[in-house]
Order: structure tokens, then C-alpha cells, then sequence
């Protein structure tokens, strides 16, 4: 008897679009990674999490998630679900069709999660994947959250003898307790302008910059209407420099990638439509232009960084660039993925192309898992 043909390759389940308010960039990063994964080595199943956090079975098709002015891409609810495997034995992957059906999908062998943010970015997720037995890509439970809220990462590096930003937080109920306490004690500790920033989001959605206590009090309120504690910080004047982090193989030390740089014209910051929607707002640059030495430096510090957060897989180190030297912004544990993103670009000029990254990242995860 002829045995039937069995598929060899790796069940990849490619998670994206979720709850947060990058929703969007996450489902270009997914349209990015459909395009160039490896299909002869793995074989894919892209589950969309739409905006209220239905797991939905989405169609293999990068195009529908592409990004543009115009057009945010978001996961579509076709009526689908997904059904996670029943116990921490099983990996088995169950779909039940929009008129009820359900069949077994695929025997999973990792999951890709490429949410950024909140329930995905921030070790909700990865607490699930956990209780399912499920191995997955990128950051566990406490470096996705840890590197999720910038207090606690600054708190996390700080301890580390890692420059930060001088910051205050903020919560919505000392806000709502006592204004003018909260305005009073910015203007003691700070000089103007001041930064204000949810403390757990991303792609500078409610970031902005406040020039007096008027602006500070809207600003404020921009934060709080993202999270429920914000970052009052120091405006660092310097350059924004990042690199892209990959955890070491076998238990060796973090590989740090070269050096990027984000460039915005002079008085503006880098907001969202810098980051996404005007071509014109910003620039990558990589490599960036620096000494032999400061790209050592960085390098030494992400990798100390990656570290501090207790970070697996892989992160991008956010830092500025000051006249006292590099000062750690933030850590995305899972940062833009897009092929023209800064992680991507900044391994692409480092040696390692788009395809071998998403290869060398599920290699990781396999391998955390074992
Ligand atoms: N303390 C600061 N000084 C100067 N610029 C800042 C500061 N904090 C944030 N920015 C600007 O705002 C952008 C977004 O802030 P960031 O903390 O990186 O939040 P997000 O997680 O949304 O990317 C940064 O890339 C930078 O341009
Ligand atoms: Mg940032």
C-alpha cells in the first residue's frame, strides 16, 4: 500500500491585526511576511485577530494587507474562527466555518505572532501561547511585558546603569484627583518642552510634545485617552538612532545589528504619519553615519538592554543620540516588520536579508521552545 503523500514542511500560524491601535501595521508587517516566507520550508496559516478580538481564518494573500495613505488595511471578520488546540498536548489547529462547520486545520509547529501593542505585544498573548504549550516567535511573558510600558522599561534599565530620559508618571486617577498638583510638580522638575506618552502603546499614537502648561494639560489628556498612566518626560535634543537585536543561538550572547537612523525635519518629531503616512516626514538612513566607536557603544548598550528586559528573540533599541552620549528611548520587543521597517533594513545592511530574518527568527523560536 502506498502510504499518502505528507506535507514535510513546518506549520507556521501567522498572527496578526489584533486589539491595539496598531492594528494596521500589523497587518502590513503580516502582508510583508506572507510575501517573502519561505514557502517551500513552511507552510502558512495566517490567522487575522480583528479589532475586538475575534481569531479569524484570513486568506493567504499579502496584497490585501498592504499599506498606503490611503488605505489602512484591517482584518475583515468573514465569519470565520479559529480554534486553539484543547489541551497542552495537542497542537492541533481547528477552524469552524462561517456556517458552522469546523475541520481540522494543521498540527501546529510554532506561531508568529506579528501584533504589536496591547494583547499582542505585551505578554497577554504570550501568557496564552504558554498555557496552550504552544511555541512561539519573538519575547516571553515578562520581556514582551516589560518592554510593552516604558515605565517599567525605564525603571528595568535605569537599574541596568542605562541612560534614560528623566521622567514622571502619571496615572488617569491622580490626574483626575488633582490637575494642578500634576502641572505644578512637571514645572518643578522640568524645563519646557516636555514629552507626554501613554505609557503602553506605540507608533507615537497619543505621544506629543507640550510647550507650556496649557499644551501640557491636553497633552495629557491625548496620553490617558491610551493608557491609563502616562510618561511625562525631558525633550532629549540629538539624533534618533536605533538597531535591531537577535538573541544569540544556543545560549550565546545577543548579535546587534548596525546602526539606523530616523531623520525628520528640524522642529518636528517622529508622530505617526511621519512613521507611516507622509513619505516625506522622515528618512531612514542605513547604516547610519557614526564613529567606529558609538556604533560599538550602542551595540554594547542594546545588547545590556535586550538583557535588562530579559528579552528573547528579538527587539529593536530605540536610543537618542545627545552631546553626553546614547540614552535608550524604548525597546520594541516586536517592532515594525514591514520589508523597508528599520528592523529589516538595519540586518539587511548587517548581512542578513528579509527571508533569512523571518527564517533565522522561527529558528529562534523553535529553539527557545525546546
Ligand atoms: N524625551 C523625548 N525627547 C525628544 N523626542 C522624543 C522624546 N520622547 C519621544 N520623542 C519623539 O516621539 C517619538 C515617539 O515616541 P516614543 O517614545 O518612541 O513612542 P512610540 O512607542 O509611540 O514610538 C520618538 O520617535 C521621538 O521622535
Ligand atoms: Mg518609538
Amino acid at each position: 500500500m502506498i502510504e499518502p503523500d505528507r506535507d514535510p514542511r513546518l506549520v507556521v500560524v501567522v498572527l496578526f491585526g489584533g486589539r491595539s491601535s496598531e492594528h494596521s501595521i500589523s497587518c502590513a508587517t503580516a502582508g510583508g511576511v506572507l510575501a517573502a516566507i519561505d514557502r517551500e520550508k513552511y507552510r502558512v496559516i495566517p490567522v487575522g485577530i480583528t479589532t475586538d478580538g475575534a481569531f479569524t481564518l484570513q486568506s493567504d494573500d499579502a496584497a490585501a494587507f498592504a499599506l498606503d495613505s490611503a488605505h489602512l488595511p484591517t482584518v475583515h471578520d468573514n465569519g470565520t474562527r479559529i480554534l486553539w488546540p484543547d489541551s497542552a498536548s495537542s497542537r492541533t489547529l481547528t477552524v469552524v466555518e462561517a456556517d458552522g462547520t469546523r475541520h481540522p486545520l494543521a498540527e501546529i509547529d510554532i506561531v508568529f505572532p506579528i501584533l504589536h501593542g496591547r494583547f499582542g505585544e505585551d505578554g497577554t498573548l504570550q501568557g496564552m501561547l504558554e498555557l496552550l504549550g504552544l511555541p512561539y516567535v519573538g519575547a516571553g511573558v515578562l520581556g514582551s511585558a516589560v518592554g510593552m510600558d516604558k515605565h517599567f522599561t525605564k525603571t528595568v534599565l535605569q537599574h541596568s546603569a542605562i541612560d534614560v530620559a528623566p521622567w514622571i508618571c502619571v496615572t488617569t486617577t491622580a490626574w483626575r484627583t488633582d490637575r494642578d498638583a500634576v502641572v505644578a510638580r512637571v514645572e518643578e522638575q522640568f524645563d519646557w518642552p516636555v514629552f507626554v506618552k501613554p505609557a503602553r502603546a506605540g507608533s507615537s499614537v497619543g505621544v506629543s510634545k507640550a510647550a507650556d502648561a496649557a499644551s501640557l494639560r491636553t497633552a495629557i489628556d491625548a496620553g490617558l485617552a491610551e493608557d491609563t498612566k502616562v510618561l511625562i518626560e525631558t525633550a532629549l535634543v540629538g539624533r534618533e538612532i536605533e538597531c535591531a537585536v537577535l538573541a544569540g543561538r544556543d545560549g550565546g550572547p545577543p548579535r546587534v545589528s548596525v546602526a539606523g537612523e530616523i531623520v525628520t525635519p528640524s522642529g518636528t518629531f517622529y508622530d505617526f504619519d511621519a512613521k507611516y503616512l507622509d513619505p516625506d516626514a522622515a528618512s531612514l538612513v542605513c547604516p547610519a553615519e557614526l564613529t567606529d566607536a558609538q556604533v560599538a557603544k550602542m551595540q554594547e548598550l542594546a545588547s545590556l538592554a535586550f538583557l535588562a528586559i530579559d528579552g528573547t528573540g528579538l527587539a529593536r533599541v530605540d536610543f537618542f543620540l545627545t552631546e553626553t552620549g546614547f540614552v535608550v528611548n524604548e525597546l520594541n520587543t516586536m517592532p515594525g516588520f514591514t520589508p523597508i521597517s528599520m528592523f529589516p533594513k538595519c540586518w539587511l545592511a548587517s548581512g542578513l536579508s528579509y527571508p533569512q530574518l523571518i527564517d533565522e527568527l522561527i529558528t529562534l523560536g523553535l529553539e527557545t521552545a525546546r
